[in-house]
């Protein structure tokens, strides 16, 4: 047989998830159990109950994976898990599960980084083009990632404190709305009018690092002191004023390192790439530019497996083999 079939593993934070890929390229079955709902009324994801959920939907995820597929055992090739970085308790129940099944079955294990998963949730519409620059914006990071071929990775500017995601959702909390928040100022700013300045983090002129800190606390200033003076502001036009200037500053950044990199692809991945703002900023950027642009249909820019197992291929076709020592680490560097 010629086809390579990989089986995906997730569960780095709040989505228990596998998934069987075809070839790198062509998601055979896909299946991902959210456990959102049990975390909302804590206002995130709290890590205790996220290990306990895994342990209990791993299972039946993997079984499900394989009925999706129509296939069993015999028709894998080797199981890639997601070995960081992401909350180690989490991380820990799909190592585990992977390392099992892996060793049971006689399969080779392949352990794969999370963020290179979220890149290749992008290789399911478009073989990719080097040098190829990754936007990655999720709950945990915001990057962009110069890439001169399959499996190599070169950071060239990351946020200096809150990742974007991670803004998006402390904001909402202040605005007061459920976990997590990204989706919800998502729906909020389309209905609002950005007429708040919020400032705009550029840390210089060569510059590629962000910074969202400034601007999470500028929100929370202005809401408080407009509380003080017995004022309000309507939480759409706090939400489109915020997600403005994060989109400004994403899309931004990305043109520029585009050009200076000379990219002949750019994309974009990770939670945030969900978000109807930056996407349609970036397309407009990118229309007509002669450099193509990729964002991931979005159910596949949050977590899911089927991006770990297209970056599992990649690392199976390298030669890279994980052994059964394969151990979680919370902050794998890409
Ligand atoms: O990639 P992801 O599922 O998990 C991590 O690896 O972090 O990203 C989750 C993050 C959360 O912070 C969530 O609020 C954000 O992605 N997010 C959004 C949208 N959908 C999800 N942020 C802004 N707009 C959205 N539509
Ligand atoms: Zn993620």
């Amino acid at each position: 047989k010629n086809d390579t079939y990989i089986l995906g593993i997730e569960t780095s934070c709040d989505e228990t998830a596998a998934a069987i890929v075809k070839n790198g390229q062509e998601i055979v079955s896909n299946v991902v159990a959210s456990q959102i709902d049990s975390h909302k009324r804590f206002g995130g994801v709290v890590p205790e109950i996220a290990s306990r959920h895994h342990v209990e939907q791993m299972t039946v995820v993997l079984e499900q994976t394989f009925e999706q597929a129509g296939m069993d055992w015999d028709d894998v090739d080797a199981v890639a898990v997601t070995e960081g970085p992401g909350l180690v308790g989490a991380l820990l129940v799909g190592v585990n599960a992977a390392k099992a099944l892996a060793f049971a079955r006689q399969k080779p294990l392949v352990g794969v980084h999370h963020i290179a998963g979220h890149i290749y949730a992008n290789r399911f519409q478009s073989e990719f083009e080097f040098p190829l620059l990754a936007l990655i914006v999720s709950g945990g990071h915001t990057e962009l990632v110069l890439m001169h071929e399959h499996g190599s990775y070169e950071l060239i500017g990351e946020t200096r404190d809150d990742a974007a995601g991670e803004a998006y959702d402390k904001v909402a909390r202040v605005l007061e709305l459920p976990y997590p928040g990204g989706p919800q100022i998502d729906k909020l700013a389309a209905e609002g009018e950005e007429s708040i300045a919020f400032p705009r983090a550029w840390l210089g002129e060569d510059s590629y690092d962000f910074s969202f800190s400034g601007l999470k606390s500028s929100v929370i200033n202005t809401i408080h002191n407009a509380a003080q003076r017995g004022e309000s502001f309507r939480k759409e036009d706090i939400a489109a004023s915020f997600q403005a200037s994060v989109v400004d500053v994403l899309t931004a950044k990305t043109w520029k390192a585009a050009q200076a990199y000379q990219a002949r692809q750019v994309i974009v991945a990770g939670g945030v790439a969900a978000n109807g703002g930056l996407r349609s900023a970036l397309t407009a950027k990118f229309d007509g530019s002669g450099i193509p642009l990729l964002i991931p249909p979005l159910k596949l820019c949050t977590d899911n497996a089927a991006m770990i197992a297209a970056a599992g291929f990649v690392n199976y076709e390298h030669g890279k083999r994980s052994g059964w020592d394969l151990n979680a680490n919370p902050s794998l560097p890409l």
